[in-house]
């Protein structure tokens, strides 16, 4: 990751001197400027991540180099120093947009997290954006691991070309319905998109929805009733959970697959429609087959485009990501800030199996949103599957006592690593205070804790 860059404005020369040395040793890139006109020149030329304004500056109030700030970056995070006792004013600039107010003297350490803290937020923000840029492209699809990003090159190849069929086939909760809807939109700005569950009707009544029912086909028939075939005409017509079709229906559709031509329930002629079809499932056709419960012909004849989606499991990668948009997702439905999570519960959900795959990443992101508006999420808040080695019997529990401590000790040894030795830090990226930290050290004997 590129390193912090800071921008100091403040006339007393010693106290930027001091501040540079200090976050220079944190591997931060520190600009310094001792006016505001000055401050404001070099704010453009460099783009700091963060700045540190002092109130009390020789040519402008401070209040004015923030306010002159933001009309140019809306979005940079400003830290007001503040004089002791002028705590009023400094209170003043955070209602004006500054993110948080220092009051001199004040501890380095200090001043060191909340930068952090900030240029990280910044560091979300524009993920999230470049995130939703990206999606727009890619249809909605969230996901930068390999599989995700050849599946969205092959959603668009698709969409060009004159392909009629697809099969989109996945594990359950992976985003097919969403691939299906992109396939739609990457080759239709303005057409039908029809959606039939082929599980969720049985036959009879499945065969008169998607193919339509004569006039007079049957008593109580006394009209004729379009079927969802005639109303994807010239769009998309989404054939869901395909796998489940019944057996006696399946030859009827694989007819209006081989030549977009069917027969309505009771109708005496054919008629014909163009549509684009993507089928999905969640099973493992070829093994359907094998066991007779799929017809081999319908099998080949979807099958000549199929499209793979990945579980999420394969592409740990992307859980990071999902779990940001999820968050701004949810956060502006419920008009709150987003969800945040601290190292270990994020370490957790990046190792969680995921068997219910993005729906359930999704749900659960829902679900935290709603019970935990705008907190830092840690470990103890996630449900319990999340929560690895749960003590789940007497018998194992001398066992998995150490594989916990094990677990604990490798997380704080990692913490202190990325901190650098620093504990104050270390705690904060674990979300405990440090005197939580001390005593856990302590009771896993780690190291001397001064
Ligand atoms: N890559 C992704 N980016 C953003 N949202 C996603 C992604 N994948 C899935 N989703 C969302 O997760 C939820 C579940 O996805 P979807 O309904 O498409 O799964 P599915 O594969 O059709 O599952 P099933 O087999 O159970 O029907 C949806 O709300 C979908 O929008
Ligand atoms: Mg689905």
């Amino acid at each position: 990751m590129a390193a912090i860059s800071v921008l100091v404005i403040d006339d007393e020369r010693n106290l930027v001197r001091s501040i540079s040395f200090s976050l220079t040793n944190e591997g931060m890139e520190v600009t310094g400027a001792y006016t505001g006109e000055e401050g404001l020149a070099l704010a453009e030329q460099i783009l700091p991540d963060v700045v540190l304004l002092d109130l009390g500056l020789p040519d402008m109030s401070g209040m004015t180099v923030l306010e002159k700030l933001h009309d140019r970056f809306s979005e940079l995070p400003v830290i007001m120093i503040s004089a002791h006792g002028d705590t009023r004013t400094a209170v003043q600039t955070v209602k004006q947009g500054a993110l948080d107010y220092i009051t001199k003297p004040f501890d380095l350490d200090e001043l060191i997290l909340l930068i952090q803290r900030s240029a990280e937020r910044v560091r979300m923000q524009r993920e999230i954006h470049f995130l939703r840029e990206r999606s727009l492209k890619t249809q909605g699809l969230v996901g930068e691991h390999v599989s995700i990003q050849s599946l969205c090159e092959a959603i668009k190849r698709v969409g060009e070309s004159s392909a009629k069929t697809v099969l989109v086939s996945g594990p359950s909760g992976t985003g097919k319905a969403l691939v299906a809807k992109a396939l739609h939109d990457a080759r239709y700005s303005d057409a039908p998109f029809i959606e039939v569950n082929c599980a969720a009707l049985p036959e009879q009544l499945i065969e008169a929805e998607l193919f339509g029912v004569e006039k007079g086909a049957y008593t109580g028939a006394n009209q004729r009733r379009s079927g969802l075939i005639e109303l994807a005409d010239g769009g998309t017509l989404f054939l869901d959970e395909i796998g489940e079709m019944p057996i006696g229906l399946q030859v009827k559709l694989l007819s209006f697959l081989e030549n977009r031509h069917y027969r309505p329930v009771g109708a005496g002629r054919e008629r014909q429609a163009d549509v684009f079809v993507v089928a999905a499932t969640n099973r493992d056709l070829k093994k359907e087959v094998d066991e007779q419960r799929f017809r081999i012909d319908l099998y080949y004849r979807l099958n000549v485009l199929p499209l793979d989606v990945s579980s999420l499991a394969s592409r740990a990668s992307d859980v990071s990501l999902l779990v940001a948009h999820f968050a701004q997702l949810f956060a502006t439905q419920e008009g709150c800030r987003p969800i945040e999570f601290d190292q270990v519960a994020a370490q957790t959900l990046q190792g969680y199996s995921w068997p219910g795959n993005v729906r359930e990443l999704k749900n659960l992101i829902e679900r935290l949103t709603i019970l935990y508006p705008a907190q830092c999420i840690s470990l103890s808040q996630l449900p319990s599957e999340f929560v690895p080695d749960a003590v789940t019997s007497a018998e194992n529990a001398h066992g998995i006592h150490h594989s916990v401590e094990d677990h604990e000790r490798l997380l704080i040894e990692q913490a202190l690593s990325d901190a650098g030795g620093r504990k104050a830090l270390a705690a904060d990226k674990l979300g405990i205070s440090r005197h939580a930290l001390k005593r856990r050290m302590q009771r896993l004997r780690m190291g001397d804790y001064q």
